[in-house]
């Protein structure tokens, strides 16, 4: 089954974050293709949820406002967790959030089932994605993915996610870089007491993904001009694209901001959130 018509809820619900790269950083590519990242990574308290049940054998059903196009099968990185994990187990997967969409999708699911059932290792080898998502906090990331580390003293910030509803390939994004030895992010934070101060420190950063998605995808630059226009202290775009953020000085800004977006655009995919385990 792959659609709103899934059967209900099967075991207590499992949460799978939207990941949001505040930074995305190339710094150069290894001999097997994969590129050298350095990115700061949060989370937001919007996302899917997943509902587990051992089983004698694997399967995945998916519900929600984005199930259309998801495998129910071992395509499906929840159903490879679960594999890797050794647990054959019944997997209902509620897509509340976009895939293809940059803001970790698959990789959050993946993690999620790692994270049930206490598999804390390996994850890299589901994707270069799932080790940051395995814990939920705010993380430095570097290596392609695999080397994580938290990051203290994020403040607890009030934003908006914007998708356009285009898809995005990442290997297409990355393969359409221009440059891949880009500077690196500073060995050391500034420290951010405020959305205020973490948006200053951002725009001296860089998603370097930002030029070549665009490049595929021209609407992210109108979803940064509507972010910008709109109050926000920050916009960025999130991973390899399409999905784009918005950094707000509160939940009221971070509103208003939903409703005039909206009312210009009622085909976006809009979602107001919080930062997870921020510090403040
Ligand atoms: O690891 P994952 O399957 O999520 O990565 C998807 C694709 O993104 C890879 O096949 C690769 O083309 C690209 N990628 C990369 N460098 C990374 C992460 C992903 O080139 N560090």
């Amino acid at each position: 089954m792959t659609t709103a018509e899934a059967s209900a809820p099967i075991s207590a619900p499992v949460f799978a974050p939207a990941k949001i790269n505040l930074t995305l950083h190339v710094t150069g590519q290894r001999a097997d293709g994969y590129h050298l990242l350095e990115s700061l990574v949060v989370f937001a308290d919007v996302g899917d949820r997943l509902w587990i049940a051992p089983a004698d054998t694997m399967s995945v059903e998916v519900s929600g406002p984005f199930a259309d196009g998801v495998p129910v099968d071992a395509r499906n990185l929840v159903w490879q967790a679960a594999e890797l994990a050794r647990s054959p187990c019944h997997i209902h997967l509620q897509k509340n959030l976009p895939h293809g969409a940059g803001i970790g999708g698959g990789s959050s699911d993946a993690a999620a089932v790692l994270r049930h059932f206490g598999i804390m290792r390996d994850a890299v080898r589901l994707g270069a994605d799932v080790p940051v998502c395995l814990s939920m906090q705010p993380q430095r990331m570097q290596g392609i993915g695999e080397v994580v580390s938290p990051v203290a003293g994020m403040p607890c910030c009030d934003i908006l996610l914007v998708n356009p509803r285009v898809t995005l390939s990442t290997p297409a994004v990355f393969s359409a870089l221009a440059v891949r030895d880009n500077p690196a992010m500073p060995q050391d934070f500034p420290g951010w007491p405020d959305a205020a101060a973490l948006a200053h420190w951002l725009a001296t950063q860089r998603n370097d993904l930002l030029i070549p998605a665009m490049g595929l995808a021209p609407a992210i630059g109108d979803v940064l001009q509507a972010i910008r226009g709109s109050d926000a202290l920050y916009a960025g775009m999130s991973g390899s694209g399409s999905t784009c953020f918005g950094v707000f000085a509160s939940g009221e800004k971070a509103a208003a901001a939903k409703a005039s977006i909206a009312l210009k655009q009622p085909d976006w995919w809009i979602a107001q959130a919080r930062f997870l385990a921020g510090d403040r």
